[in-house]
């Protein structure tokens, strides 16, 4: 039988749903129930009632998933997908960083560990990152671990002081702003988008700024037909086979060769069959930060 159809039969025999981020190869969305950015996937994972819930993605996410279901499995199909941006805040690094700025509400991205979720007030993702933020209505708050989201929100909502933690991730900084001034030199019609998580000096120069979900949307509803996409190659690749599937004649480019994150491609259909299978890798949060952790996640979902 081909893999993809062993994996639907298993699915359906086990009670699973498989969430997918848009940076996971691309062959994953055929097995997929739902693929979108961080903060769609929470949602999703908030409402199903499957038995399983297999995290298509890196290790927070399952993680996050976890929160929402803890009565549930959670499986994690490659043990090796982690995210340099989570981890590089740890729980001594945030308390030092709250010390140095005491009594100011702290919200976490949600590429961050159950424990540091733990010791923040709120979290956020990309995509409602300036809502929540502005949802405190207080004049200054602490943001970790991404500087330059937190920086990007500073910039959007212009009355509120981010005072940011100095983690990044490591794909989107390889975009620079030589890499955008060449591509708008090479293709002179295309829209250029891209993720918050790039250097501001690139987000300042695009044309647009949004999550994964709202950069696929966004070319999605375009009238114009010439993309440059400056974020993983994901994004690129699911834009490329729609516009082929729904023979829009719109084309898209990723900004330039490397921009992919490694982490979100260890998992492969042959893992999502044997973590199916197996019911590995099982993602657990500690007991003593399981409450805490879940309530900033909360939090974020009441944000109207
Ligand atoms: P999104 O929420 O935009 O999908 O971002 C997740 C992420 O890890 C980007 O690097
Ligand atoms: Fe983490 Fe960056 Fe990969 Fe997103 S692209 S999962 S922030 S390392």
């Amino acid at each position: 039988m081909h893999i993809i159809q062993e994996i639907k039969e298993l699915k359906k025999k086990k009670n699973a749903v498989i969430l997918a981020h848009c940076y996971q190869p691309v062959e994953v969305d055929e097995v997929a129930d739902f693929v979108g950015d961080s903060f769609y996937l929470s949602q999703m994972a908030a409402k199903t009632d499957a038995d399983i819930i297999v995290f298509a993605g890196v290790h927070f996410m399952a993680q996050s998933a976890k929160l929402l279901n803890p009565n549930k499995k959670v499986l994690l199909p490659n043990e090796k997908s982690g995210c340099f941006m989570a981890d590089m805040i740890d729980v001594p690094a945030l308390k030092e960083f709250k010390a140095k700025n005491p009594d100011i509400p702290v919200v976490c991205y949600i590429n961050s560990t159950a424990e540091v979720k733990a010791e923040c007030d709120i979290c956020c993702t990309s995509s409602n990152a300036v809502k929540i933020v502005k949802s405190l209505n207080v004049p200054k708050v602490l943001f970790v671990p991404d500087t330059y989201l937190g920086k990007w929100v500073e910039k959007q909502l212009g009355n509120v002081e981010v005072i940011t933690f100095n983690g990044y991730c490591p794909t989107h900084l390889r975009i620079r702003v030589v890499d955008i001034e060449n591509a708008r030199k090479l293709y002179p019609k295309a829209k250029i988008l891209a993720h918050p998580e790039c250097h501001h000096e690139v987000c300042k120069i695009v044309d647009f700024v949004g999550s994964t979900k709202e950069i696929m949307e966004y070319a999605e509803k375009s009238e114009d037909k010439e993309f440059i996409i400056a974020t993983e190659k994901g994004v690129v690749d699911r834009l490329n086979r729609d516009s082929l599937l729904n023979n829009t004649g719109k084309s898209f480019r990723l900004i330039k060769e490397d921009i992919i994150c490694q982490n979100m491609k260890w998992n492969t259909l042959e893992d999502i069959k044997n973590c199916l299978i197996n019911e590995k890798y099982e993602i657990n949060v500690d007991t003593s930060v399981f409450d805490k952790a879940k309530r900033t996640i909360q939090r974020m979902l009441e944000v109207k």
